[in-house]
């Protein structure tokens, strides 16, 4: 396999030297193994490269937005070419299994058809005026210069929900992604430049750690070269991109953590909620932001649940993540370690399943089963923590690792209650027959997407997606609503009557007879 020396992009051309000093990425199932060297840039790179998207901006907006449209489709075309290239990629720098990888690249490839024709879209609206021989408008415009920053758990489909659109749109780009999965970052934006035949200057790639970024995008916000930010990461970090951009007007698309709950109802299939609690809760890894939380089950099925869901933990294969395998690694020593800190946090009123052990998986600390060498990578066991209560840090808390948290309620009203308790709002889901409970649970729940008899993760890639509360404020990214985020509406009005017509003033009224009734 290739060892790769990327550095930053900007205005077309590779970042020489290493102001931000450099780093090494390694496969984190296989940590000896070097994926990329990197060469970091500093706040001055980010700005430079916020520069760069401003001096490309105007000229690509005067692309005709159908010929953005041919580009995204290109995009897409070449991305398939390179679909399991691109995958091992993933698979190598944050050990995601391979066909999850391949369903990630698939993800982008999704995005790409679904925007290839919005750009004979891109609709606007005529509206009838008050007024005779005046004529209303509607126009969506590029928002301008767009920072994306992303996290590394889906290093190249999240960036694309940003990039597909943003570009389509007319905005030129400044992408930063994470800084365990720079390797991947530099391959889909290669894919982009040279499949979408993007202008220098259009997409700009800025390889850097995350204190420098937003110092970065500070200066660049001040010096007026950014429109718009679009954010996915941590709730922590979401908080001070919009506490930033907020000082400089601009309302930043943030898609935050999750602690994301199941119910499951007496009229539930059991053997279909313990395959999705399994999916959801330690596929990944437990790294989703839709990954399972906590499982809300009725206590009338409580320990039949509870059985099934520890047997098929335990059967789960884990290990090396080119194998057939539920989760490999974590994506990065630093998940791991908070992970292990999460561990702390179990209490003796719970009881813990799901594996022969907790914590690290280790030849000392084995998993039965485990697919390869757990000492070379960062393996974690699965665990499933039973007894939450609700003011444990365990039930409150995204651990964003393989845990799954299981506790009870006895009526739909307390399900609901404790589904939102945490405060987070990204996704949700809901096992049972019965459709009232359905919908009383989609009323009820504040997350902005809910699966019926489907786990919490697996969105597909033209729904909205997004969260609320501590999920997000509000934005939602794919299909067509994430247009929102990437333009701003104008509004223009055309007069031709040869005269000032003052609207709500210059208007003809019709005389109604109000007081005219039907004779009996
Ligand atoms: C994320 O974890 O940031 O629904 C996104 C899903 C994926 C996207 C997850 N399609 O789980």
């Amino acid at each position: 396999m290739m060892n790769r020396n990327i550095t930053s992009i900007v205005g077309g051309s590779p970042v020489t030297g290493s102001p931000g000093g450099r780093i090494t990425s390694t496969n984190p199932a296989r940590t000896s193994e070097v994926v990329a060297e990197v060469a970091l840039g500093d706040a001055g790179t980010f700005v430079a490269a916020a520069r760069a998207a401003r001096a490309a901006q105007l000229a690509w907006a005067d692309v005709p937005a159908p010929m953005r449209g041919r580009a995204i489709a290109h995009i897409g075309r070449v991305i398939e070419a390179n679909a399991s290239s691109l995958a091992r990629l993933v698979t190598r720098e944050v050990g995601k299994p391979y066909a999850e990888a391949l369903g990630e690249v698939r993800e982008i490839v999704d995005t790409c058809d679904f925007f290839l024709g919005e750009g004979r879209r891109l609709y606007g609206q005529t509206v009838p005026s008050e007024m005779p021989d005046k004529q209303l408008f509607t126009f969506r415009n590029p928002v301008g210069v767009v920072a994306v920053i992303t996290a590394g758990n889906f290093p190249v489909a999240v960036p694309s929900w940003y990039l597909v659109p943003a570009l389509l749109c007319g905005n030129a780009v400044v992408w930063k992604p994470a800084d365990y999965s720079p390797a991947c970052g530099a391959a889909l934006a290669e894919l982009f430049v040279h499949g979408g035949g993007l202008p220098d200057g259009v997409l700009n790639l800025v390889l850097a750690d995350g204190d420098t970024t937003f110092a970065g995008l500070e200066q660049a916000l001040d010096e007026g070269y950014i429109d718009k930010v679009g954010f996915t990461g941590s709730s922590a970090v979401g908080a001070r991109i919009g506490e930033l951009t907020g000082r400089h007007l601009q309302s930043a698309c943030l898609e935050l953590g999750g602690k994301n709950p199941m119910a499951v109802t007496p009229s539930a299939e059991l053997d279909l909620a313990v395959d999705a609690a399994l999916f959801s809760g330690f596929g990944t890894a437990g790294q989703r932001c839709t990954s399972l939380g906590t499982v809300i089950v009725h206590e009338s099925i409580h320990d039949d649940f509870v059985a099934r869901f520890d047997k098929a933990t335990r059967q789960a294969a884990v290990g090396d993540p080119f194998s057939d395998v539920v989760f490999g690694p974590m994506l990065d020593q630093k998940f791991a370690d908070r992970f292990e800190d999460y561990l702390g946090s179990i209490q003796p009123h719970h009881s813990v399943l799901g594996s022969t052990a907790t914590g690290r998986i280790t030849a000392a600390n084995p998993r039965e089963g485990f697919i390869g060498d757990p000492d070379a990578g960062i393996f974690c066991h699965p665990t499933i923590v039973d007894g939450v209560h609700e003011d444990d840090v365990i039930f409150r808390d995204e651990t964003f690792g393989p845990l799954v948290g299981v506790t009870t309620y006895r009526d739909l009203d307390e399900a609901i209650r404790l589904a939102n308790l945490p405060g987070y709002g990204l996704s949700s889901a809901i096992y049972t027959r019965q459709p009232a409970e359905v919908f009383a649970f989609r009323r009820g729940i504040s997350a902005g997407m809910v699966s019926v008899n489907n786990s919490t993760s697996g969105a597909e890639a033209h729904l909205p997606f997004g969260g609320n509360g501590k999920s997000g404020n509000g934005s939602r990214q794919s299909g067509m609503w994430v247009l929102d985020q990437f333009t701003r509406w104008q509004s223009m009005n055309w007069d031709y009557s040869g005269r000032l017509q003052k609207a709500q003033m210059d208007v003809t009224e019709l005389t109604p007879d109000e007081s005219f009734r039907l004779a009996d």
